[in-house]
């Protein structure tokens, strides 16, 4: 019996799917067709899938060629499967041409031509209305950020605002990206969302006026400096039916979100402590080393810390302790935020200027895990016991340098109501960051004063 193996989504199953399994029936008795988990999709870089698994599965089986369906989750995992099962044939669409050929060691490798016109891709665009986007801000995030849309479907970055003539003009010329420098209301009206990468104290104000102009907002961190102001802000967002999302990136990994479920899943018991630490020793005369008044190294890094914490202990601390170490006019150049739960203590270190390890540990009443630098870009993770010798080691990777599409596909799920609730980092969670923001920044003003 001659044995033939595929792979694929088969998200919304269409005639390109149907005549590619036709053929790899018709290159031997028995076919093997393997479909990709929604985390593995993620991990390659497919975002917005619609169908879920069970959908795609069962419209492969529909078709009649399948005689078999396996799911695949992982890299590496087609030279097991060719081996376990005694593939003869391994087969896929000429999209792929070349890419296998690696498996010729173990079986023949054949590309078959592929469907024209058609693919998983151009439906989903068709499915969904492509989303117009303004980028508020032109320095150094909306190159990136403008980059990392051409990888996510349903976003148009159509324009482009800031009130600063020449950043503008430099920005319009080297993007090709129209670019208002005033009449801020002209500019919003040619979209249906912004992306708010602005400086930091200009966040909210852009923030209310496009949610009142009923416009959806990705909003750099951090959004506000008041727990007052991010209730408000998110509240403003559902009375005028707006999707409201604060961009902190590592919430939106499938990596961290592995993680997430490997800690809360008891393996490491009862979790007891919590260290994240961002540190970066940045360049002089950038917007974190001099300003003293809406930067500095909490400002730019405490959300990175404070996301573990919140996601795996609560927003509601009994106690909150914030320490920093201050620079030139009183900058901090290292806050420590510890956190005290009722079973529990957490701290999130926030470093510029100044370099340490970027780990995090979750320590537990059974075991501990152990996130490398840097786990804000989780790509993979140790769960560790008493006994040395034993490790369990988690693996995930994504797409890009940074992750930002991930938080671009969230959004862009999250204004076309396909993207589920906002468990990823829920409105209550950011409105609590904001509050340990206005400690801090109470603190750091204090200091200041005293200063002066
Ligand atoms: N395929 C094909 N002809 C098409 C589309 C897909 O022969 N027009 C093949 C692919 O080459 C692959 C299989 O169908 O062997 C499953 O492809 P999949 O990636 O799930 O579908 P795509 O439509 O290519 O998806 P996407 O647009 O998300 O890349």
């Amino acid at each position: 019996m001659k044995k033939v193996i595929t792979y694929g989504s088969f998200d919304l199953f269409h005639e390109g799917h149907y005549q590619l399994l036709k053929r790899a029936k018709e290159l031997g008795d028995h076919l093997i067709v393997g479909v990709t988990t929604e985390h593995y999709d993620l991990m390659r870089g497919k975002l917005n899938l619609v169908d879920p698994i069970r959908v795609r599965m069962e419209n492969v089986w529909n078709t009649g060629f399948a005689d078999e369906i396996i799911v695949e989750d992982h890299e590496g995992q087609k030279v097991e499967d060719i081996q376990r099962y005694g593939i003869d044939v391994f087969t896929l669409g000429s999209d792929w041409a070349g890419r296998y050929d690696y498996l010729k060691k173990y079986c023949e490798v054949i590309y078959l031509p592929r469907t024209a016109g058609i693919s998983s891709s151009l439906l989903r665009d068709e499915r969904q209305k492509i989303v117009r986007i303004g980028i508020i801000g032109t320095g150094r995030i909306a190159p990136r950020f403008l980059k990392e849309t051409s990888f996510v479907s349903g976003i148009e970055v159509v324009n482009a605002y800031n009130p600063e003539e020449e950043s503008a003009r430099s920005f319009e010329e080297k993007y090709q990206i129209k670019t208002w420098t005033d009449h801020f209301e002209s500019f919003l009206e040619e979209v249906d969302a912004v992306y708010v990468a602005s400086p930091n104290e200009t966040h909210s104000e852009y923030v209310r006026k496009s949610v009142l102009s009923g416009k959806h907002v990705l909003c750099e961190k951090p959004m506000t400096f008041t727990y007052n102001e991010a209730a408000e802000l998110y509240d403003l967002a559902k009375e005028n039916r707006v999707t409201l999302m604060e961009g902190i990136r590592t919430a939106y990994l499938p990596g961290f979100l592995q993680l997430l479920s490997v800690a809360r899943s008891g393996i490491i018991g009862e979790i007891c402590d919590i260290e994240a630490t961002f540190t970066r020793i940045g360049l002089p005369g950038t917007r974190e080393m001099t300003d003293e008044k809406y930067s500095g190294a909490f400002l730019e890094y405490g959300s990175y810390g404070m996301l573990p914490i919140f996601k795996l202990l609560g927003k509601d601390y009994e106690d909150v302790r914030i320490e920093s170490v201050y620079g030139k006019k009183g900058i901090d150049t290292f806050t420590k935020v510890q956190f005290r739960y009722k079973n529990a203590l957490a701290t999130a270190k926030a470093g510029a200027g100044v370099k340490s390890e970027g780990e995090l540990i979750i320590a537990g009443t059974k075991g501990y895990i152990l996130v490398k630098s840097p786990w804000w870009l989780t790509r993979g993770f140790d769960v560790r016991y008493e006994d040395p010798g034993k490790i369990d080691h988690f693996e995930s990777s994504f797409l890009g340098d940074d992750g930002l599409r991930y938080e671009i596909a969230e959004f862009i799920s999250k204004v076309n109501g396909t993207g589920g609730n906002d468990y990823k980092l829920t409105a209550g969670e950011s409105i609590a960051m904001a509050d340990v923001v206005e400690k801090f920044m109470e603190k750091r003003k204090a200091y200041q004063a005293a200063l002066a």
